[in-house]
């Protein structure tokens, strides 16, 4: 049991790890200029860009480097604060093109809060506060925009909103409507995110949805099914007696860890929510959450194999099993429908299902046939199979009996 316990200690480790570095992964970005050190950054959440700063608390400005990568000549750049609403009406600009001279022109615009500056043509002018400096520079797969804002005073955490769209000569033009330029923005706080810990901004919250999304997939959707089909073949086999055991261990727990580790995103996202209203999705999670821990538990209670109540065990881990495997494939189906990811994720995941439900249906036909040749080689005397310690072998005799 020690090992156990330090197996899933081990997972946690593994787990953290994995959520920390997979949200900052701007910060192994170094600019070629060595005088440029940002403390903080972040990956945003759409259009391959990144939001590099510095806070200077005394005088309350912040420089900034934003990076839009892949964003190629004849397409302009733009990077906002909004400070009074949060998408693109209102927002305070700073914009970057390669124009017919072939430089790169920075400068700053706002946008106006009426209707018809959807159609803006993003003109140079003033913001709503001030810009001390700001300058673009371009390489071929990556354009930046360094600037020094004296942000609004009172306040570190602002909405902030980022494009790319093309130009019309020397003319920023409308940009695509796709969900990631329809979805690139969000919030930024210049205070914490150089407050934090390591450095770290605050992961944006469709970076938080895909976490979530991606880590119960793979804990609940995919691990425990194996895990499952793990011991319910391998133990026909004498000579997998104890591996499949270790093995199902092994992959449920791990499985678990990383399971709890979704659960527990998904339960942030959704108190940090105030409009959250996928209450099905919620509840199916709670229950799973309850089932799996009482999974985890019930192996520190298993009675021993010759113990009169290990059948009534053995069932009540079966049905709670297959049950925590319903409810979780209805659930992640339940969440495809809430995050809407590209249809590829949801088609892939089909595809793992149909894969193991293959793999499953294939190895239920192969392990009946060697039981029953066993069964028959052993003759009719069913009792002698009772003592052989094979859990599978000794239910499936009684099925098949
Ligand atoms: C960047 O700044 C930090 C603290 O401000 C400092 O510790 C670090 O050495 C700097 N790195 C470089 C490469 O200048
Ligand atoms: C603000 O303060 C920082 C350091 O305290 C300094 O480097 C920077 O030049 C100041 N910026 C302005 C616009 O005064
Ligand atoms: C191109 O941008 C540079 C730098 O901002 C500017 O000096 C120049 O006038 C611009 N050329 C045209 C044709 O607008």
């Amino acid at each position: 049991m020690d090992k156990f316990f330090k197996t899933i200690l081990f997972l946690c480790l593994l787990v953290s790890v994995f959520i920390s570095s997979s949200a900052q992964s701007c910060s192994n970005y170094r600019f070629s200029n060595n005088n440029l050190n940002y403390s903080t950054c972040t990956d945003l959440p759409q259009l391959n860009a990144f939001l590099h700063w510095n806070y200077h608390q005394a005088n309350h400005t912040v420089d900034i480097a934003y990076r839009h990568t892949g964003a190629t000549s004849g397409r302009w750049i733009a990077w906002a604060l909004n400070i009074n609403g949060n998408g693109m009406l209102g927002a305070q600009c700073l914009v970057a093109f390669t124009n017919s001279s072939s430089l790169v022109h920075a400068y700053t615009s706002p946008i106006g809060t009426g209707s018809s500056d959807y159609g803006t043509s993003l003109a140079q002018g003033p913001l709503s506060f001030n810009v001390p400096s700001i300058r673009a520079v371009s390489t071929s797969n990556e354009m930046t925009i360094f600037a020094t804002l004296e942000l609004p005073s009172g306040r570190t955490s602002f909405n902030n909103v980022w494009q790319e769209g093309p130009l019309s000569g020397d003319t920023p033009a409308a940009h695509s409507t796709s969900s990631a330029n329809e979805n690139s923005f969000g919030r930024v706080d210049f205070a914490t995110g150089e407050a934090g810990s390591g450095g770290g901004a605050t992961i944006p919250r469709l970076k938080k949805k895909n976490i979530h999304g991606v880590l119960n997939v793979v804990g609940w959707g995919i691990m425990m099914p194996v895990g499952a089909i793990i011991a319910r073949y391998l133990k026909v086999f004498k000579s997998a007696d104890p591996a499949w055991f270790y093995l199902h261990v092994a992959c449920q727990s791990s499985a678990y860890v990383i399971g709890v580790a979704g659960w527990a995103t998904g339960i942030k996202l959704g108190s940090d929510s105030p409009t959250f209203k996928y209450n099905t999705h919620r509840n199916i999670g709670i229950v799973l959450f309850c089932l799996g821990t009482l999974q985890v538990f019930a192996l520190l209670l298993r009675p021993k194999k010759d113990h009169k109540f290990r059948l009534y065990w053995n069932i009540y881990h079966y049905v709670v099993g297959y049950t925590v495997i319903i409810l979780t494939i209805i659930n992640i189906f339940e969440g495809f429908d809430i995050l809407k990811p590209a249809k590829k994720w949801k088609n892939a995941y089909i595809g793992v299902l149909i894969f193991l439900g293959v793999v499953a249906t294939l190895l239920e036909a192969f392990t009946w046939y060697i039981v029953l040749m066993r069964k028959k080689k052993a003759g009719s005397d069913k009792h002698a199979h009772v003592g052989n310690g094979v859990n599978g072998y000794h239910t499936r005799t009684q099925q098949a009996a």
